[in-house]
C-alpha cells in the first residue's frame, strides 16, 4: 500500500543513528560523555510534583475542556502579564502537549500546502518538519555569517517572496543561545507588518538569560504586531518538566479558537495531571527557577571558556538558553586516527568513536561546520568533555 506524500517526506532524524551509537556504546559499558540533551538535569521540583500527586488523588483524573482546563489558562495569563507585559485573556490562550504541538497547531491553522515557511538559520530543526508536514515548504535563511548569528532586516526582506507566509524568531535560540534585543526585534517585525506575515515567537527559553541581557517578547512590541504574532511557551524547559508535556500558544482570539477546535479532534486536551502541575509550577514558589539559572550559567562559563582554548574552535558567548554553538570548521578537512573528517556529521561520528563524547552535529540546525553542545550536564562531565576535545586533537593525522 502507498504512503501519503507527507509521510513519504519525513526525514528521519539526521542524529538519531548517532544517538542509537552513543546508546549503545553505553550499553556496552563504555564512558560516553553526551552533551547531546535538550532538557535540563534536574529533578522536577517538589512542589509542582505534590500538585500532580494531590490532583490523582482527589480525581482530577477525567478529560479536560479541550484548550486546557479555565484555571491552568488563567494562571498562564498572569504569567504573560507579570513577565512579558503581555495582555493574553484565557480565551486567547491554548494549552497543549508541550511547546512543539502548539506549534504544528498553530502552522496547520496558518499555513496552506505551497506556503512558505521563513527559518533564520540556526534553528531548531522541528520547526522544519512541521512546516512540512503541513505540506508547506520551509525557506532557510543563511545567518551563519551574521555577527550574533541572528536574523538581520535586510536578509529577512530579500528573502520575501509571494507565498511567503509566517516567520519564526526563536529568542533565546536553540541552538545559538542568541537573544534578540527591542530593537532587533521591532526591526524585524516591522519587515513582517510591511509584508502581511504571520510571526511565531518562540520563547521557551525566556527564562534562561544570562550576563544582565533581557526578554523581549515580540508582541509586547506594539498593537499592530500582537495582532499577527502567536507567542510560544512552556513550563518544560523553565521547571524541568519536559516529560509533563504542557505548552501554551497565545494570540489573535480567531487562530487560538481555531488550534482549540484542531486540538480537541486531534489530541483532545492535555494530560489533567501535568495541568494541575503547570498550574503549581506557574503559580507557586519560583526560587528553583533561579537556582537552575545560576547552575546553567556557571556551566556555560566553564563550556565556553574551554571550547575556545582549543585551536579550531571559536565559540560565541551564549545570551541564553542551555547550549553552547562552536564553529568548528577549524577542526575540519582532516584526519583523526586515520579517519577523515570533512563535515559536522563525520566530525560528532568520530568524536564518539574515537574519546567517546557526544555532541550534535551542526549541519540539522543548518549551520554546517558547527557543533551543538548542550550545558544541561554536570561541571565534571563538562571538564571530562574538554578532555576529550583535546584528546581528539592530539589524533590529528600529520598532513
Ligand atoms: C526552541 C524550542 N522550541 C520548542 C521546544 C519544544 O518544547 P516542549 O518540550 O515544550 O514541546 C523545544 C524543545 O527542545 C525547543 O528547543
Amino acid at each position: 500500500m502507498d504512503l501519503s506524500n507527507i509521510a513519504r517526506s519525513a526525514e528521519p532524524s539526521a542524529t538519531l543513528s548517532l544517538n542509537a551509537l552513543a546508546k549503545q556504546l553505553v550499553a556496552d559499558g563504555e564512558e560516553v560523555v553526551s552533551f547531546t540533551v535538550g532538557e535540563p538535569d534536574f529533578d522536577t521540583p517538589e512542589n509542582i510534583k505534590q500538585a500532580a500527586i494531590r490532583a490523582i488523588e482527589s480525581g482530577y483524573t477525567k478529560y479536560t475542556p479541550a484548550s486546557g482546563y479555565p484555571g491552568l489558562r488563567e494562571a498562564i495569563s498572569g504569567a504573560f502579564s507579570r513577565r512579558n507585559g503581555l495582555d493574553y485573556p484565557p480565551g486567547r490562550i491554548l494549552v497543549s502537549n508541550g511547546a512543539k504541538q502548539a506549534l504544528y497547531l498553530l502552522m496547520l491553522c496558518v499555513l496552506d500546502p505551497g506556503d512558505q515557511v521563513l527559518l533564520p538559520a540556526p534553528y531548531w530543526p522541528s520547526y522544519a518538519d512541521q512546516a512540512k508536514a503541513c505540506g508547506a515548504e520551509p525557506v532557510v535563511i543563511d545567518c551563519t555569517s551574521e555577527p550574533g548569528l541572528k536574523l538581520t532586516p535586510r536578509a529577512l526582506e530579500a528573502s520575501i517572496g509571494p507565498k511567503t507566509r509566517l516567520l519564526i524568531i526563536n529568542s533565546p535560540c536553540n541552538p545559538t543561545g542568541m537573544v534578540y534585543g527591542r530593537d532587533e526585534l521591532e526591526a524585524l517585525a516591522q519587515v513582517a507588518v510591511e509584508h502581511d506575515l504571520w510571526i511565531f515567537a518562540d520563547e521557551v527559553y525566556e527564562q534562561l538569560i544570562y550576563d544582565g541581557h533581557s526578554h523581549v517578547s515580540t508582541a509586547s512590541l506594539s498593537d499592530e504586531i500582537c495582532r499577527r504574532t502567536v507567542t510560544f511557551n512552556a513550563v518544560s524547559k523553565t521547571y524541568a518538566m519536559t516529560g509533563w508535556r504542557i505548552g501554551y500558544a497565545a494570540g489573535p482570539e480567531e487562530v487560538i479558537t481555531a488550534a482549540g477546535r484542531l486540538q480537541s479532534n486531534l489530541t483532545s486536551g492535555p494530560n489533567s495531571i501535568a495541568q494541575k502541575a503547570a498550574f503549581e509550577a506557574l503559580n507557586g514558589p519560583q526560587e528553583t527557577v533561579e537556582e537552575m539559572r545560576l547552575t546553567f550559567d556557571k556551566r556555560r562559563e566553564l563550556l565556553v571558556n574551554g571550547l575556545n582554548e582549543i585551536d579550531g574552535i571559536e565559540c560565541r558567548k551564549p545570551q541564553g538558553a542551555f547550549y553552547a554553538f562552536p564553529d568548528c570548521s577549524g577542526l575540519l578537512n582532516h584526519q583523526y586516527n586515520g579517519q577523515q573528517v570533512d563535515n559536522s556529521m563525520a566530525l560528532s561520528k568520530a568524536l564518539l568513536e574515537t574519546v567517546r563524547l557526544a555532541a550534535v552535529p551542526g549541519s540539522p540546525f543548518g549551520a554546517e561546520g558547527y557543533l551543538r553542545f548542550s550545558y544541561a550536564v554536570s561541571e565534571e562531565d563538562i571538564e571530562k568533555g574538554l578532555d576529550k576535545l583535546g584528546q581528539f586533537i592530539a589524533m590529528r593525522d600529520a598532513t
